[in-house]
């Protein structure tokens, strides 16, 4: 019998930002406990989304869990920054870092969780020297910087491999899963071992709440 638990994690790139302290309470409303915030620079992915100041004041008004997913080059530069607007937990990606395991030590540092995050592209072989020394690991199931993206198939081999590793190698690790998350795959994804699972558009296209309701009564 499995015990795990898989959770949803509301990437607020998809919110009314005109509402976005009103669409957050209204996650809070649902029980959600992580938000996941995505930012980009227009150079590790072509968008820029936004950045520190809006960390700081969602900062203010919740509690919740701060999953900050860096879309940046370079991303230990920011991580002091970063701690200090309020995030809890730092995802960056292998393919920005020159130095990934300086990076996750920089996080840890700070006290934050850790993630290390792989593109559709990137091997998990890749990322296997650091699986020891991370909170958590991401899997992009889209190209990274764009929200309302489809969900690329081979995403389902790669949580299920990265669950065979964590069990064999007895690591406790969660499993992330980002991109073209919705009602149709969250099942089959929550079942091949994801923790959390990513969705923008598919909590807030719509109606918030009934969106929340239907992906939840699927994971
Ligand atoms: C994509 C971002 C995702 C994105 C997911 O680069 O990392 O977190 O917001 O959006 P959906 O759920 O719409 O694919
Ligand atoms: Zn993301």
């Amino acid at each position: 019998m499995e015990d795990r638990i898989s959770k949803l994690a509301p990437s607020i790139l998809s919110a009314d930002f005109c509402r976005l302290g009103e669409q957050i309470h209204e996650l809070e409303e649902n029980d959600i406990e992580l938000l996941h915030i995505d930012v980009m620079d227009g150079v590790f992915v072509p968008s820029i989304s936004f950045g520190m100041p809006v960390i700081k004041s969602i900062r203010k008004i919740t509690d919740m869990f701060f999953d900050v997913h860096l879309m940046i080059s370079e991303p230990i530069r920011y991580i002091e920054k970063l701690a200090e607007c309020g995030a809890d937990g730092i995802t960056v990606h292998i393919e920005a870092c020159k130095d990934l395991e300086a990076t996750l030590r920089k996080i840890k540092e700070q006290n934050m969780k850790c993630a290390v995050a792989i593109n559709p592209d990137t091997e998990i072989e890749k990322i296997e020297n650091v699986l020891d020394m991370v909170d958590m690991v991401l899997v992009m199931s889209v190209y990274p910087g764009f929200g309302g993206q489809k969900f690329i198939l081979d995403s389902f081999e790669k949580i299920k491999k990265l669950d065979d590793i964590r069990k064999s190698r007895r690591l406790d690790f969660l499993i992330e899963i980002d991109g073209g998350v919705n009602v149709d795959n969250a099942k089959k994804i929550s079942a091949s071992g994801a923790d959390w699972l990513v969705a923008g558009t598919a909590v807030f296209s719509g109606n918030i709440n009934d969106n929340i309701m239907k992906l939840k009564e699927e994971i």
